[in-house]
């Protein structure tokens, strides 16, 4: 078995991490039991694109169990853990090219190795797979399909169809509700405060936070800020996002005027250059400013370098920036996803959910993937709404159940009252 990880000494680490983080997903032990019994995925081989954290370990233990031929690699450079790869590698016997901090052209590379074991489905977080593949001249013979993990991917492929240039089906796990609903708001708004404070340990309640973009993300983080103390402004460029953030109780102005206010600046927007150097040049002394959204392209940080006078690493994951008249600002995890790359990512809770949607639609692919046209598809709605009722059992939640009457009244169009 081919793999490339830092160190497998780490194994054991990984493992127990893996196992902690297992406890807090509970749909998809109960997906890997099933798949351990009925070996669904026997015969596919998967080719998976996923940060490499403990969460996604546990979605590779559940497609083995399958029956499944994997290989993993990273989707962004600064989010692998390396002991959960070498856990992977070792306890595992999983493929796993993944290197904490590796370079663009090793971070390539393992796209490619990925891609040797000739997929028939791939899994991707922000479309890495399916772009290389689409600039190959011929496909991989076998492949059936793919599933997008992420909005930005998701967009990506969109954008793909549009122009025809889409050469395979897709599935966009992140529009499923049991997905977007929960991983983007929950998890992204606790995962980005978590790895602001690991990197800083600076006190929120009190402190000015300017969120850049209201959507599932925004929102969630949003929240939360509000709810740990601070003053948050939010900047959009929706105007629905914008009136929905006013009316959630939340301060709306452009970044133009949100710079000099902010103690803590955090992107989320899936766009470029949201934060730029007519921005930078107006903030506080002594900002803190990072991106959760999935590629490190939020913050114009070629024009900070421009304007960057001296350099210095001040903590782990903290670059402080000395700009021209000597103002500090201070950004994190070289703009790179911070939840990821400071913290650990999601709390495993809630990507139960999310890799649920990656196992079941491993599943639904083998079956129905080969009838599929070349399409971004979203999951099958009874497949999303069964994960809903698996967490909500496995949380000991019951909700009430229509009676005949009820359903009778909801369907009928005559009846006034
Ligand atoms: P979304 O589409 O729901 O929201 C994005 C919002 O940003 C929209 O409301 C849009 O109007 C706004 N926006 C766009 N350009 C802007 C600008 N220049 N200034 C201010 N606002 C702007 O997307 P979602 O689901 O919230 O995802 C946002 C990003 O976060 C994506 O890149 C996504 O892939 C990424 N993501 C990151 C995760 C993580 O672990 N850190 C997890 C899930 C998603």
């Amino acid at each position: 078995m081919k793999y490339d990880i830092a160190d497998k000494k780490l194994a054991a680490k990984g493992r127990l991490r893996i196992e902690w983080a297992e406890r807090n997903m509970p749909v998809l032990r109960l997906i890997r039991e099933r798949f351990k019994k009925t070996k669904p995925l026997r015969g596919m081989r998967i080719g998976c694109c996923l940060h490499v954290t403990t969460e996604t370990a546990n979605l590779m233990r559940t497609m083995k169990a399958g029956g499944a031929q994997l290989a993993l690699c990273a989707s962004n450079p600064l989010s692998t853990q390396d002991d959960v790869a070498a856990s992977l590698v070792v306890d595992e016997k999983i493929a796993t090219f993944a290197v904490r901090a590796e370079n663009n052209k090793r971070y390539y590379r393992h796209i490619d190795d990925v891609l040797a074991i000739n997929p028939h489905i791939t899994i991707d977080d922000g479309a890495d797979l399916v772009s290389t593949l689409h600039k190959r001249k011929t496909l991989p013979k076998e492949l059936i399909a793919g599933l997008e993990e992420t909005t930005t991917g998701v967009i990506r492929l969109r954008a793909m169809e549009k122009d025809g240039a889409l050469r395979f089906p897709v599935v966009a796990i992140n529009d499923s509700n049991t997905k977007h609903f929960f991983d983007n708001r929950y998890g992204t708004g606790q995962s980005t405060l978590d790895g602001v404070l690991r990197a800083t340990n600076m006190l929120l309640a009190g402190s000015t936070v300017v969120i850049a973009g209201y959507g599932w993300c925004g929102r969630g983080l949003a929240t939360r800020a509000k709810g740990m103390g601070s003053h948050v402004i939010v900047t959009e460029v929706d105007p629905l996002k914008a009136l929905e953030a006013v009316m959630d109780g939340f301060m709306v102005m452009p970044m133009a005027q949100a710079a000099p206010k902010g103690d803590l600046f955090i992107t989320v927007t899936g766009d470029l250059n949201v934060i730029r150097k007519e921005h930078f040049v107006k903030m506080k002394d002594g900002a803190v400013v990072c991106n959760s959204g999935h590629f490190n392209a939020e913050l114009d940080l070629p024009a900070l370098e421009k304007i960057t006078r001296k350099k210095r690493d001040i903590r782990h994951e903290v670059v402080e920036h000395t700009i021209t008249g000597g103002k500090k600002i201070n950004i994190l995890a070289e703009g790179r996803l911070v939840n990821l790359a400071a913290a650990e990512g999601h709390p495993a809770m809630v990507m139960d959910m999310s890799f649920a949607n990656q196992a079941l639609g491993v599943e639904w692919l083998q079956k129905n993937g080969p009838k599929l046209e070349t399409k971004v598809y979203p999951m099958p709605t009874h497949i999303d709404d069964s994960i809903a009722k698996l967490k909500l059992k496995t949380m000991g939640v019951k909700i009430d159940r229509l009676t005949a009457e009820q359903k009778h009244y909801l369907a009928a169009w005559e009846m006034g009252t």
